[in-house]
């Protein structure tokens, strides 16, 4: 892995280690700032003279072409602090910053008999990266604690939004198509609870991730569900699992991942992935939306 100390620009850092998929080529402007301040300061200096500067967090759920990405980057996880900054009757506020890892701050949440996050069991990446994907199960994200956070805008501008002036949907926040370019921290409000209560949800939570290869190089599920149905079922049907591009394969576990199984590249998942898209509009007349995000160039 690349070292990766500080805040200042490293060159041919190579990005594929820093994605669940291990998929991606060199970053040749790369940036990783350990702290809300230093992001605050580089990027709005970035955003001056780039039209894009790509934002990556935990890598999972991302997928990167293997070119070069020539773009700026920042590489969130080393801003990764977290503090308890009020509690008031059984509610306890907490900051979080955007490359703080989820797993991080759900932990901390059942060590102090906190509910709110126990969705997150079983879900890998940043804060950053789950409120701009909007990240869930079962109907429940971080939307749902969310008070306030702090964006910087593509005029470099840092400002702060208040939850109450947000509108979010499924998987889909609103700093998506919008003139947001990073969320640098965010404050949540965790409610006190029998510890008894927690252990549970984690529990129904976990048994949800059942069923998904869990421990393969995946992006989680690669597809967004359409209204009323499930992509995973679709792909299913229309005989996507085991379908294989290059080193990428379609799990059998559930077809909405693609796995990484044998040394592929970027264009090897985004061909398979675009081959199933076709295969479900073929055979259901369903268009599939991306869940994934993806840098650089495909076509
Ligand atoms: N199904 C199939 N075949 C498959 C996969 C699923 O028939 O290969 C069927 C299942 O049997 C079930 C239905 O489709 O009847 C729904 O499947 P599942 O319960 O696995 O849930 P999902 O809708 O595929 C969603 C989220 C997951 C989240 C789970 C559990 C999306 C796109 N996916 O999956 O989130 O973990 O619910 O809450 O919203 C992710 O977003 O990356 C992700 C993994």
């Amino acid at each position: 892995m690349a070292v990766i100390k500080d805040g200042f620009m490293q060159t041919d850092v190579p990005l594929k280690t820093l994605t669940t998929w291990n998929v991606g080529g060199i970053s040749k402007q790369f940036f990783a700032p350990t702290s809300v301040e230093q992001i605050t300061k580089i990027l709005p200096q970035l955003l001056k003279n780039n039209d894009i500067c790509y934002i990556l967090g935990g890598g999972s759920n991302v997928l990167i072409s293997d070119e070069a990405i020539n773009e700026p980057l920042i590489y969130t996880p080393q801003m990764n602090n977290f503090e308890v900054i009020r509690t008031q009757h059984d509610m306890t506020y907490i900051r979080v910053d955007a490359g703080c890892n989820v797993a991080k701050i759900r932990r901390f949440a059942y060590n102090n008999s906190l509910t709110g996050l126990e969705f997150l069991t079983g879900i890998p990446g940043t804060v950053g990266g789950a409120l701009w994907g909007n990240a869930g199960a079962a109907g429940k994200d971080l939307s749902q604690v969310l008070i306030r956070l702090q964006v910087i805008l593509k005029n470099g501008e840092i400002v702060t939004v208040e939850n109450s002036d947000m509108k979010w949907s499924y998987r889909k926040s609103p700093f998506i198509d919008s003139d947001v370019s990073a969320i640098t921290n965010a404050v949540i409000a965790l409610k006190e609870t029998h510890i008894d209560e927690i252990k549970e949800k984690t529990l129904i939570f976990a048994k949800l991730k059942h069923g998904q290869p869990m421990a393969r190089k995946t992006a989680g599920c690669v597809f967004k569900n359409p209204e009323g149905d499930s992509a995973g079922r679709l792909l299913d049907i229309s005989g996507c699992k085991g379908m294989k591009y290059g080193g990428a394969v379609v799990s059998e576990a559930h077809a909405n991942f693609i796995e990484n199984s044998n040394n592929a590249t970027s264009l090897d998942i985004y061909k398979l992935c675009e081959k199933c898209r076709k295969r479900v509009y073929e055979e259901h007349g369903v268009e599939l939306e991306y869940e994934i995000r993806m840098f650089g160039k495909f076509q």
